[in-house]
This record gives structure tokens, sequence and C-alpha cells, in this order.
């Protein structure tokens, strides 16, 4: 069963976090290996006369749901419920809460939210707040700025009182052990899995990050509490800061991602010597190989792109193309993690080059910079044109 958690978290507001904790996900999005999980968090706030719920959990944990909201309130009482972003991991829920209250409750949403309620669930009766409107609701003013593409195009974040109920927003994977960022070792630890979030969920729209950043700048925010992962009490700046580094994909000195696959061994000797001669030459090589015996996850390759220095893709031919695997992880890669930063490509053929004609064709429209395709025949390892290709890299780099 998963862990949940329903505690209050601010007195003045009085706000409430309900949090559940997905342990039995594999693949978010049904395609994100994520064997960290990842927690859905709702909110309440009581207040003079109003309780607003803003947010909830996907829908199969519904019950869970209702059961958590009534240790904390009647949920007969909810007077409103703010939805900042339909996408079911946040909206699922909804029908069996307003089902369980029973009675009219007002439901504030985006104008594009409230297009996806009625698409998803057939509710109509929905409040449309705009950019930065703001409404009186229980004695305090609440604040709706629109974030659009962070994740979808309903996407709104909720100011109240300096606090940010943010969804997606400053979301994360994994299940902390604790509900905030209090504790240094479980914030470092967590981090790393918010950048595999931002890549895999927003990398697509990730110049929206850089301008929701932009606009958000503008609030005085003491604490971010978003749908997934730690709420930011501390430090919520910290966390926005982290977005941002991914968003522009800020390098870490030295850091170059290796992708290859390899089916006989031949790319991977390659790649080995390859690899050999970044050491030497002070880089710290991540690699990640497909072989009849590895498969890494798609989106811990994806977490490694933004903060690489350079990337280095080892590719087989496979059917006069590059091998499945690797179309797949460039096309992610281009699709979610696309920066102006330096590519190698090494090609391995039997009769033909085809590197440059394959990963070449793939590449050619993105921010990538190839320096070099660099075609090797079968086990002819040519060592000199592969080391000319790591320091081609090595100057660019300089
Ligand atoms: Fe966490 Fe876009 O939903």
């Amino acid at each position: 069963m998963p862990k949940i958690w329903t505690e209050r978290i601010f007195d003045d507001p009085e706000i409430y976090v309900l949090r559940i904790d997905d342990d039995r996900i594999r693949y978010f999005e049904a395609v994100w290996e994520i064997p960290e999980g990842i927690s859905y968090n709702a909110y309440l706030v009581k207040l003079n006369g109003a309780n607003v719920l803003i947010d909830g959990w996907k829908g199969n944990y519904a019950k869970e749901f209702i059961d958590a909201l009534s240790k904390i309130v009647d949920p007969k009482e909810i007077t409103h419920i703010i939805v900042n972003h339909t996408e079911p991991d946040h909206s699922g829920s909804l029908p069996a809460t307003l089902k369980t209250i029973g009675h009219d409750v007002e439901i504030i949403a985006s104008n594009f939210g409230k297009r996806l309620l009625e698409g998803f669930y057939g509710i109509k009766d929905v409040t449309v707040v705009k950019d930065g409107e703001e409404r009186e609701i229980g004695g305090k003013k609440f604040k709706f700025v629109m974030t659009p593409w962070l994740h979808w195009p309903d996407t709104m974040v909720t100011y109240l009182d300096g606090i940010l109920f943010s969804c997606d927003v400053g979301g994360g994977y994994l299940l902390p052990e604790i509900l905030d960022d209090s504790n240094e070792s479980v914030v470092e630890r967590y981090l790393p899995h918010v950048t595999k979030y931002i890549v895999t969920v927003i990398g697509h729209y990730k110049n929206y990050i850089l301008e929701g950043a932009e606009k958000l700048s503008s609030l005085k925010i003491k604490a971010l509490l978003p749908g997934h992962g730690l709420i930011w009490k501390k430090d919520p700046q910290r966390l926005l800061n982290h977005y941002v580094s991914v968003a522009k994909g800020d390098p870490k000195k030295g850091k170059v991602t290796v992708i290859y696959d390899s089916m006989y061994g031949f790319v991977e000797n390659v790649m080995k010597k390859a690899i050999d001669s970044l050491k030497e030459k002070g880089f710290t090589p991540v690699v990640y190989k497909f072989s009849d015996e590895e498969r890494p996850a798609i989106s811990e390759i994806l977490k490694d792109i933004p903060d690489s220095e350079a990337l280095i893709f080892g590719v087989s031919t496979y059917e006069a193309e590059i091998h499945p695997l690797m179309r797949f992880t460039l096309l992610e890669i281009i699709d979610k993690a696309n920066y102006e930063k330096p590519v190698l490509v090494f090609g391995v053929h039997g009769w033909a080059p085809s590197a440059e004609r394959t990963a070449g064709e793939l590449l050619k429209e993105t921010k990538f910079r190839i320096l070099s395709f660099t075609e090797i025949k079968g086990s002819n390892m040519d060592e000199r044109k592969i080391e000319e290709a790591i320091s081609l890299l090595k100057k660019e780099l300089e």
C-alpha cells in the first residue's frame, strides 16, 4: 500500500498537504522508467468560512484520496476546488471528490483547463480565471498566474500569502522520506530526480521554463508547494534556480555523456578506445550501452544530457539504418533535451558507412553541433581516427 501523508504544514493560513507515494508505478506517462516512484501532492487551505482544495491525485487512488481528505476536513464542507493543471495525475480523483462533496462547489481553472475538464470528465461548471487575476476567498487573496506549457497549455499556479501552489512546476520523481527541503542530504539526493522529471516531462517545453521563471520572479515566494515531490519551505529559490539551470543546459565541466549500442562488440571496441582517450584528456565520461546484456533506461540517459558538456554517440548499422534503440534514444534526446552542445558520432559498418546518413539525418535540424562523423569498418579499428575525433572535441571545449 502506498504511503499516505496528511499533515498540517502551515498555521496561518492553515494549510495541509495530502501526499501519496506511488510506489507501484513503473513507467510515468506509460513511457518513462521511474523505479524511484513519484508522489502526487494536493493541498487543503482552511479559511474563515471556506475550505479550498488545490489539485488532487491520480484516479486509481481516488478512494485513498477521499479517505485522506476526510481525515482533515468533512468533504461536504469544501467550498472551492482549484485545478492548477488537468493532467489526470492531479485531476483523476476529481470526479469521486465531487461525488463525495455532494453539493455545488466552485471549481476554478484556466480557460484551457475548463475545456479539458469538460473533455475528460464532462465537468462544465467551471469558473475561469485570467492571468494575474486575484480573488478573495475566505478573507484571503488568491492570485492566479498562467504558466502555459508547464506542463500543458492549461497550467497555472496559485499564489497565496507568499506560498506558491505550483503543481507540475517544481516537481520531481522519487519518494523522499520527508515532506520538505529541511534536510540537506535528502535535497542533494532528490535533485537528480528533479532533473530527470524536468527533462522527461517538461523537456519538450523547456523554453517555457525560462519564461515561467521570469514571470514568477515578480512574486515574493516564501514557500513552493508542488504537485510532486518535496515541498520547498527553506529555500524555494534553490529549486527555481535548478529548473532554470536544467532548461538552459548549464554544463558541468568535463562531463561527456557517451551512448552507444553494440550487438557483437565491434562498436564497443571503438567506444572503449574513445572513452579511454576522453579520460586521458581529463574528461569524465558517463557511459550508457545497449547490448545483448544491458539496456539502460532512456529516462536515465535523458537525465544526464542537460549538464553534459558534450555528447558522443556510437552506432552500429542495422538493416541499413541505426540500431532501433539508438534511434529511439536519439529521437527522445532531440525532442526532450535539444541543447546547443557539441556532438561526436562514431559509426561501425560491415559493407558501407552509414552513420552520417542515418544519425546525421536525425540530428541535422537540431541545436546540436556535430563536430565529426567517424566511420569504422567492422573490426578494422583506426585508432588514429578515433584519437582525432576526441582531440577535436577537446579543442572545441577549451
Ligand atoms: Fe504531474 Fe503534467 O502532470
